[in-house]
């Protein structure tokens, strides 16, 4: 299942739940750019190549040093956006995402992942939200993390990650042409994971 959408659309809390009531494994994308932007190297294709990452019981580790918290740092997630321009750290990152394809399934989020790294997912969604509900969420997801944030300064940062996410030549955040679009504004997690799950019973995805 590819589930793919601009910043804080709802991927990452979405993908989580449809993946635990799947039964299937679940792959935050955009963590490894972030952790390729958090290693902050000089030669961030080699980094991506081969930097040590685990995901241990929603935790991420780089070199062993639990790194969670600092990943979600939005400073993090705009070094991110410029790392994830270079063809060669989407190259390096391509077989560790397809290398969390593995029984009995996948639920992976991000940007390309029902156009280029899951051309042939089951199912793909692309998530959509108006730019005031996206700004609202991610301030109150930092915010209930601890995190200072500033509601104006967020929603230009977002406008700005999505713009170059979307214009950027390789891999462009876009809806494969065979995704089911869902617009989340209105809708709470809830309700957006039910409807995803009824378009998985519908093409028999999922143990459970
Ligand atoms: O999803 P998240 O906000 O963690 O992603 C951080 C950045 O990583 C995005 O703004 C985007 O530039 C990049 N990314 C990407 N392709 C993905 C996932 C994330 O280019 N599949």
């Amino acid at each position: 299942v590819a589930i793919d959408g601009p910043s804080a659309s709802g991927k990452g809390a979405v993908a989580v739940r449809v993946s635990q009531a799947l039964g299937f494994h679940c792959l935050d994308s955009g963590a490894l750019y972030r952790l390729v932007a958090l290693a902050g190297s000089d030669t961030p294709e080699r980094t991506a190549e081969t930097m040590q990452v685990e995901f241990l019981d929603g935790r991420i580790f780089l070199s062993q040093q639990d790194v969670t918290d600092a990943l979600r740092d939005e400073a993090v997630a705009t070094r991110a956006s410029d790392v994830a321009r270079r063809p060669g750290v989407r190259t390096a990152l391509l077989q560790r995402q397809r290398a969390f394809r593995k029984p009995p399934g996948l639920v992976a989020e991000g940007r390309d992942m029902g156009t280029v790294v899951f051309p042939d997912a089951e199912l793909k969604v692309f998530l959509t939200a108006t730019p005031a509900v996206r700004a609202q969420r991610r301030y109150k997801q930092l915010k209930d993390k601890g995190i200072d944030a500033n509601l104006h300064a967020l929603s230009r940062d977002l406008e700005q990650r999505d713009a170059r996410d979307a214009a950027r030549a390789v891999a462009p955040l876009a809806p494969a042409p065979d995704a089911l679009q869902l617009d989340t504004s209105e809708r709470s997690l809830d309700e957006v994971v039910g409807v995803i799950l009824g378009w998985c019973r519908e093409r028999k995805l999922g143990g459970r």
